[in-house]
């Protein structure tokens, strides 16, 4: 059977949740592998809004649901999930990777603090996240079969806090000792979750379909990313090997996740960014506020230099256009189809942060539309819209196979 993936193409907030919990209908099991609870998703079921940061969009549909090692836990964080899950009425099926990092409350607090005293600000969701990662790769990490192993917990701890308590010491900060206690109950409370999702995964891959949901997106990754404006894990479709212990070989099919236009929380350079009515217009109509802190989301038009980008790195066999229905009402709508820079044409997303930061986008505009709101059948979409999308299929050689035109699980076109 094999594995599908979802990957955000843009900047996150795609609406890969809605994608994800739409698929998991059709598989057995779904797995995060990366990030942590600087990821929202938000999913509307029968009217009802679930908002996640941690747990995999798929508890929804009552699937099978991995937490595999690649991703960073905050296990206050994914108890108060599975706990506000349970009390409406959903029976949490969860494997928690025994491998995982755990975010520990200094990583909170140096997020905070190297925020603060950066030149120049990340914009990081100041949830732990880099602190953690940055301590793994150290080898300073805390993983969750210590978490769950009081002595062994006790010995990391004392292990690592005296280095730790130096560096919050140089930020002036001081750490309260009571979390021992705090993080000991939260291992005993996850312990009955915790397994090896390398074993468990491998040994259903073949059998069953499984989905692997991307957190943030393609141009936050660490590697392929706006460096240093991103995230510090892999959303891209390697972090499924390094993240999750399955093949390459395994993944059958790579779904893509695109809004119509573009946002971006936090800092660094967005080319198509409309900072004026445009943006404002994007910003109110869709809703684009951060699910994680809240934030308003920067907002401009589609930016085929980097979702050519994104599709080649992902290996993208077909993308998902979400949030069309934001479009509707709008005279024209413009596409990013290529940079200038420097009075030169540029085709390739450029690696130079300064470059991108002096890319100008060259537009194509098109005719807008009214009416795709709340449709369900690609023959029902208005005639410009549709054009919008052939034309976004032809320059990035890529079909797209899923709109989106409504926050609802029913409000999505799939061909
Ligand atoms: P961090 O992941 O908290 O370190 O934040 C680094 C950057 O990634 C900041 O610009 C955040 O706003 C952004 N970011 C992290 N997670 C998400 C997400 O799920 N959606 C959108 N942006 C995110």
């Amino acid at each position: 059977m094999g594995g599908i993936a979802i990957i955000g193409l843009q900047w996150g907030d795609e609406g890969k949740g809605k994608i994800t919990d739409y698929f998991a209908n059709f598989v057995d099991c779904v797995v995060r592998y990366q990030g942590g609870n600087n990821a929202g998703h938000t999913v509307v079921v029968n009217g009802k809004k679930y908002k996640f940061h941690l747990m995999p969009s798929g508890v929804l549909q009552r699937k099978k649901v991995v937490i595999a090692h690649g991703v960073v836990v905050n296990p206050e964080v994914l108890l108060n999930e599975i706990e506000m899950l349970e009390g409406n009425g959903f029976k949490v099926d969860l494997m928690l990777s025994d491998r995982a990092h755990v975010i520990m409350p200094y990583h909170i607090l140096l997020d905070g603090a190297e925020e603060k005293f950066r030149g120049k600000k990340i914009g990081t969701t100041k949830r732990g996240i880099g602190p953690c990662y940055a301590d793994k790769i150290a080898r300073h990490g805390i993983r969750v079969c210590e978490l769950i192993d009081e002595s062994l917990l006790k010995e990391k701890i004392e292990t690592i806090m005296p280095v730790k308590e130096r560096i919050l010491s140089a930020y002036g900060m001081k750490m309260d000792k009571e979390f021992f206690g705090r993080y000991v109950e939260y291992g005993k409370k996850l312990k009955k979750y915790v397994g090896n999702t390398i074993s468990f995964l491998n040994s259903i891959i073949d059998e069953k379909k499984v989905l692997f949901e991307g957190a943030q997106g393609t141009l936050l990754d660490i590697d392929y990313g706006t460096y240093p404006y991103t995230t510090s894990s892999n959303p891209t479709i390697g972090g499924i090997f390094t993240g999750a212990g399955v093949s390459p070989k395994k993944i059958e099919k790579v779904i893509g996740v695109a809004k119509a236009y573009t946002t971006r929380v936090g800092e660094g350079p967005m080319p198509t960014e409309e900072k004026g009515k445009i943006g404002n217009y994007l910003a109110e109509k869709g809703g684009e506020y951060g699910t994680t802190t809240g934030r308003k989301r920067r907002c401009g038009w589609i930016d085929l230099v980097a979702l050519k980008y994104a599709c080649k790195i992902n290996g993208v066999d077909e993308i998902a256009l979400t949030k069309l229905d934001v479009l509707d009402g709008l005279e024209e709508v413009k596409i990013c189809i290529a940079y200038e820079y420097e009075g030169k044409s540029l085709q390739e997303f450029p690696s130079s942060i300064k470059v991108l930061e002096n890319c100008k986008p060259i537009y194509e505009s098109l005719p807008g539309w009214n009416g795709s709101a709340g449709k369900k059948r690609y023959e029902d979409l208005p005639l410009n819209a549709k054009k919008y999308i052939e034309f976004i299929e032809d320059k990035l050689n890529t079909p797209v196979k899923i709109i989106s035109t409504g926050a609802g699980r029913e409000e999505t076109i799939l061909l």
